[in-house]
């Protein structure tokens, strides 16, 4: 199965997928194009080492956000990609193009939702003293982190945890998690019905 990695930033998670999945012959995954807003991603830089193709598509040169998700999906579509998988990509898409792709794009996202969605939820949540944080993945639809929930993973917070500490425990779940549920999807393993989604086993 094809899939594109969207990424806006360093892609510690775009490289636990090209190691665990697209360097892997046995996953049935191919990771077909890593597309970026950002020209200075550093995740580019690890797309090309691993000789995946590269596009960057950043939203002030289209006059619209329309037409900006317009132009992904031509990459998506050159590329026969089935799956879209969002590794740190801090853009949104418009109702369009979520319903074009209804549960074939896949989100992860440093917190437990539905607590703490946005672009800040780290801070977020260390500023709410909550005990226990954690990793969502999930399917995107047309509102900000809101979309069915495929799983999660809680960590704990500790009174000395400050941003970075707190999101690099999150992060060592992501990459365990995120590549999983990738190969769930892959495997015809996901049943979405409604905002419940099950792992078939
Ligand atoms: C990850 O922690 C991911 O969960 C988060 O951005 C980070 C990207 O790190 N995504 C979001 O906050 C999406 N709302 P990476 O570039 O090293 O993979």
């Amino acid at each position: 199965m094809k899939i594109a990695v969207l990424v806006s930033g360093s892609g510690t998670n775009l490289q636990t997928l090209i190691d665990q999945l697209h360097e892997d012959e046995t996953s049935g995954i191919e990771i077909a194009v890593v597309i970026s807003d950002r020209h200075k991603a550093y995740a580019l830089t690890r797309a090309k080492s691993a000789g995946i193709p590269t596009q960057i598509v950043r939203t002030q040169d289209f006059e619209s956000r329309v037409a900006y998700d317009e132009a992904i999906s031509k990459h998506i579509e050159n590329h026969s990609v089935e799956l879209i998988v969002l590794a740190g990509f801090m853009k949104l898409f418009q109702p369009p193009f979520v319903r074009r792709y209804r549960n074939r794009i896949i989100n992860v996202h440093p917190s437990l939702l539905p607590a703490f969605p946005g672009a800040t939820p780290v801070v977020d949540t260390l500023a709410y003293g909550v005990k226990v944080a954690g990793v969502t993945v999930h399917f995107v639809d047309e509102d900000i982190d809101t979309g069915p929930i495929i799983a999660q993973t809680v960590v704990p917070v500790f009174d000395t945890d400050d941003e970075e500490s707190l999101h690099k425990r999150i992060q060592v779940e992501e990459h365990k998690l995120y590549p999983k549920m990738i190969k769930c999807y892959a495997q015809g393993k996901l049943k979405v019905e409604g905002r419940k989604v099950s792992i078939i086993t």
